[in-house]
């Protein structure tokens, strides 16, 4: 199998670097890529790569991630989000090859506290969540075989992440305070990487399978709940934590202006993947024990 991976340097592609890799010939560019072109801000180019690598998987894990940053350049946000998908989405349907492509929770508006599938209907808030959105119908409407895979609160043990920072916050400070009223399942990017690999050993020998997904680990939490569990998890293993349990506060979105709106409902209900692939997703404290043993033992 010969995959081309965009983006390969962020959160999900570093980890589908090695995901892909049992898979066959993996060929991973950036958008500084030097010898072929993956600049997602120039779309009409990136059709050019696709014809030169002629892959028979394209996984994109390339986008505009700064959710806040977006809504100050929706047309940048755009170009990456929606047009550069939609130009190679139809260069695979043209190839005959599978496009992966990954969205996101914020495609919704997060009212009412129900985990939602697949058929609910979007409603985004921000640049970021309607620029995802318009990639994912760009990637329908070009009749390409595709897997979209929608997910939310994405860390991974590489870079900056929430986890992280919280630790550094812990240590230095008497008192924090985080967002108690959103609530999602976060989830690592060595996870989706993985389930992407197993996804696409499946659809090789089910040429029905495909379509759009829910997929993140299992359970829920608040970014309080989540920022209390590393905190707590660090104490417990030795690591100097300032701050007392009991001054890690809660607070609501509103005490937290940020120019992007969030929605506070981003629980997604994750049945049909979990059904169509075979795989069992784990709870999120596994995977974020799992990223805290890393990034601790550095
Ligand atoms: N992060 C989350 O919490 C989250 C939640 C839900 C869904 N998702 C979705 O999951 C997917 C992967 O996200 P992630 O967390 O891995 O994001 P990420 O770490 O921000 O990675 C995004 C990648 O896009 C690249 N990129 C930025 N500008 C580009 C450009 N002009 N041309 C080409 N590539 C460019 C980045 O390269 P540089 O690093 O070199 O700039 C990076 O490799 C995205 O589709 C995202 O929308 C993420």
């Amino acid at each position: 199998m010969k995959i081309l991976l965009f983006g390969k340097d962020g959160q999900v592609g570093w980890e589908l670097q090695r995901a892909l890799a049992p898979l066959g010939e993996v060929v991973a560019v950036d958008h500084d890529s030097a010898e072929l072109h993956g600049d997602f801000s120039r779309p009409e180019a990136l059709a050019a790569t696709v014809r030169a690598v002629q892959p028979e998987v394209i996984v994109n894990a390339a986008a505009h991630t700064a959710v806040d940053k977006a809504e100050s350049e929706p047309d940048f946000a755009r170009a990456l989000n929606a047009t550069a998908p939609g130009v190679i989405a139809r260069e695979a349907a043209a190839l005959g090859a599978t496009l992966v492509h990954y969205s996101t929770d914020y495609v919704f508006d997060g009212s009412g506290h129900a985990a939602r599938d697949e058929g609910a209907a979007t409603a985004p808030l921000s640049v970021y969540g309607r620029t995802k959105l318009e990639g994912e119908q760009q990637v329908q409407a070009s009749g390409c075989r595709h897997l979209i895979l929608r997910t939310s609160w994405v860390y991974a043990a590489r870079g900056g992440n929430f986890a992280k920072t919280m630790l550094r916050l812990a240590g230095e400070r008497d008192q924090l305070k985080v967002i108690d009223d959103q609530i999602g399942a976060p989830t690592g990017a060595d996870l989706l990487a993985d389930c992407t690999a197993h996804a696409l050993r499946t659809m090789a020998a089910a040429p029905a399978l495909g379509g759009l997904y829910h997929l993140v680990a299992g359970g829920e939490t608040s970014w309080h709940g989540y920022a209390r569990f590393v905190i707590e998890w660090a104490r417990a293993h030795g690591q100097a934590i300032q701050v007392p349990a009991d001054q890690i506060l809660p607070i609501p979105t509103s005490a937290y202006p940020t120019p992007a709106t969030r929605p506070l409902n981003s629980r997604l209900a994750t049945g049909r993947f979990q059904h169509d692939f075979g795989l069992q997703l784990p709870d999120w404290q596994q995977g974020v024990q799992r990223m805290l043993r890393e990034v601790l033992a550095r």
